[in-house]
């Protein structure tokens, strides 16, 4: 498959012939994720053009300035998955309440899919790269049914597939399915993501180090002493306030996402289903850790409810092992 160009489709279909028994349904709803990326990708490039840009004059479940690019994000994916017929049920850090999808055609569907669907939408209106994350779970309620909240509030480990696609200097989609991470870069010449980079695998330690430094006050005494220590060892700071951004930044180059408790996000900013979760399966699946600052595999935490947060240090093993040693070491010491 090296020397000519693989597109995302093919590669889907190239992977569910490897699976025996493979029905089809998730190989379609990455497809049609592909598609709403696509999509999405047209009216981020698109932004300036226009007048998208800036604040849509609400605020989202938590409280947030809610830009205009990040509603048209989550209907467009949602449009996408409720036409896709293999998807029936939606969690968006969007909306307050999961969206039933029902069955297309009479036809029943068995994965729900929980996405944030315009991350770092700060960046929006500064044209900084921004992105989308998703994670595909296998309903636990009957087929013949609804959804409930069951069916979202499932541990990252049952993740059947994840997924980003970061809108930077190129548009990447990047995505596993618990068989190592591969990345499909869009070229606009031809409208398809194609193969770049293939079987991704993250360095056991890098150069950099990924966290909101201005905090630094509000962080606990053992997160101080870690972030003390990246700056001893002379690791460079990079923060770019999206995720998705910083991640893809980890994957290729090694280094350590931090976001910790804070005074005012005691427990931790960013969300378990929609960032956490999907981001530290891909993580892991491409051979980094990812933990919570109270030293929880991510994957393991079991989600109470849909807009949970959750601590996170996740990236280079090596380095989130040093972090973890840290915390060890110094967390009963008085803040
Ligand atoms: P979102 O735009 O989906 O709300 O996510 C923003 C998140 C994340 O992408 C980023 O790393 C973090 O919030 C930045 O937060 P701070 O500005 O507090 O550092
Ligand atoms: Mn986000
Ligand atoms: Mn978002």
């Amino acid at each position: 498959m090296q020397n000519r160009i693989v597109t995302l489709d093919e590669f889907i279909i190239h992977r569910q012939k490897e699976v025996p028994f493979a029905s089809g349904e998730l190989t379609g709803l990455l497809r049609d994720i592909g598609v709403a990326a696509k999509i999405v990708n047209r009216e981020v490039n698109k932004a300036g053009l226009l007048n998208i840009l800036g604040a849509a004059g609400s605020e989202n479940t938590h409280g947030e300035n809610v830009q205009k690019l990040d509603l048209y994000a989550n209907e467009k994916l949602i449009e996408c998955l409720r036409n896709s017929g293999e998807c029936c049920g939606i969690g968006s850090e969007e909306n307050e309440e999961f969206i039933p999808v029902p069955p297309v055609d009479g036809k029943e569907s068995k994965y729900v899919v929980v996405m944030d669907p315009l991350d770092g939408s700060s960046n929006i209106d500064v044209n900084v790269s921004v992105g989308t994350i998703f994670g595909i779970y296998r309903r636990k309620s009957e087929p013949s049914g609804p959804v409930n909240a069951a069916d979202f509030l499932q541990k990252g480990e049952d993740l059947v597939a994840a997924g980003y696609v970061l809108y930077g200097t190129s548009t990447i989609l990047v995505y596993t399915t618990g068989r190592g991470v591969n990345g499909f870069t869009l070229d606009p010449t031809i409208g398809e993501f194609c193969l770049s980079h293939q079987n991704i695998q993250i360095p056991k330690r890098g150069n950099y180090y990924s966290v909101n430094q201005g905090y630094y006050l509000k962080f606990d005494v053992e997160m101080r002493r870690y972030i003390d220590h990246c700056s001893d060892e002379n690791y460079g700071l990079r923060y770019i306030g999206s995720m998705v951004a910083d991640i893809h930044r980890i994957l290729f180059q090694g280094g350590i996402f931090l976001y910790p408790n804070t005074r005012k996000y005691p427990l931790g900013k960013l969300r378990l289903l929609y960032e956490c979760n999907p981001l530290g399966f891909i993580v892991e699946q491409a051979g980094g850790r990812a933990i919570s600052c109270y030293l929880e595999r991510i994957l393991e935490i079991e989600p109470k409810e849909l807009h949970q947060r959750a601590t996170i240090a996740m990236g280079s093993p090596e380095m989130v092992d040093e972090m973890q040693a840290f915390v060890q070491k110094y967390s009963t010491l008085p803040v």
